[in-house]
């Protein structure tokens, strides 16, 4: 799908990786409805976007609200018109023993993780199958792999790559398109640099750019699944499916739960 002129509902605008995603698709021509709770952060976007030229509307709303998301829809689609990008990058984790997580830790998790991304599709899906349309996620290498300390956030991931799995082959023929991104530990911004903790030696970071060129990617060439991520991830991941306790015996090589552990609040 080409970019230009095109409208992208963006979850997850007001700082991370989503300011990088904002600003690639901006700078291919998009005008960007970024979603995020942060008026603040959604302010700052929006002056950095326009400062380079491009346009940038915001929209506060917490994720949480998932019966809200279809007036959020009418709102968003009534600044610029119909959506036709949806980029669903918000995302939360939290880190704990499984038994220690309150229930509502676990539901917010699930919420904005999965439930969000899966009912704003659902609610935009009906025009984009008649206008044309493209879905990308912002996953994790965590939905690929469980994740010890960690293992709701890496559920919820799971569920968004299968859905998008599953999708991709509702999908076929129709003029909708969707992708999923899967990236690694992150630098410089976004939660991971944010806990202030080391990645594992072995694996490294991989830069937020990084993230945002694979959307533009997957939008532009009908991507279905990029990773990113330094080195050769796919064989290990492949690994890992023939062989689940191997797979343990890599990431435990790695040294992924004891970086995780350490992101224990
Ligand atoms: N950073 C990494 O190393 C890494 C690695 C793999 C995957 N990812 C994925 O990449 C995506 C972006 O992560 P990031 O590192 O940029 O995270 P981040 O810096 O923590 O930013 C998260 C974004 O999501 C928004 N958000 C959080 N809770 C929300 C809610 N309830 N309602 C609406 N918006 C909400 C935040 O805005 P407000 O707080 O203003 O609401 C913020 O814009 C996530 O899906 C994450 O899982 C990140």
């Amino acid at each position: 799908m080409e970019i230009q002129n095109k409208t992208v509902l963006l979850t997850g605008a007001s700082r991370g990786i989503g300011l990088y995603i904002a600003k690639t698709l901006a700078n291919a021509g998009a005008v960007l409805i970024g979603l995020a709770r942060s008026e603040d952060g959604l302010n700052a976007t929006k002056a950095e976007i326009e400062n380079e030229g491009g346009t940038f509307h915001t929209l506060s709303f917490d994720l949480n609200n998932i019966s809200g998301l279809s007036e959020l829809v009418e709102q968003a689609t009534a600044i610029n018109g119909e959506i036709d990008i949806l980029v669903n990058n918000a995302g939360i984790e939290r880190y704990s023993k499984y038994q220690n997580y309150s229930a509502d830790e676990v539901r917010d998790v699930l919420n904005v993780n999965l439930r969000a991304p899966l009912e704003l599709s659902r609610l935009l899906l009906p025009t984009m199958l008649e206008r044309g349309g493209h879905i990308v996620t912002v996953a994790s290498l965590a939905g690929k792999k469980g994740m010890a300390y960690n293992t709701p956030y890496s559920a919820s991931k799971a569920g968004l790559i299968m859905w998008t799995d599953g999708m991709r082959q509702e999908l076929r023929g129709t003029k909708v398109s969707i992708s999923v991104i899967c990236p690694g530990y992150i630098s410089d911004t976004g939660m991971f640099h944010d806990s202030h903790v080391d990645p594992p030696a072995l694996l490294g970071t991989s830069k937020p750019q990084a993230v945002a060129d694979a959307v533009l990617k997957a939008i532009k060439n009908n991507s279905a699944e990029i990773i990113v991520n330094n080195g050769p991830m796919k064989p290990l991941l492949a690994l890992g499916q023939i062989s689940p306790t191997f797979g343990d015996a890599l990431v435990r090589k790695f040294g992924v739960s004891e970086v995780s552990k350490k992101r224990i609040k």
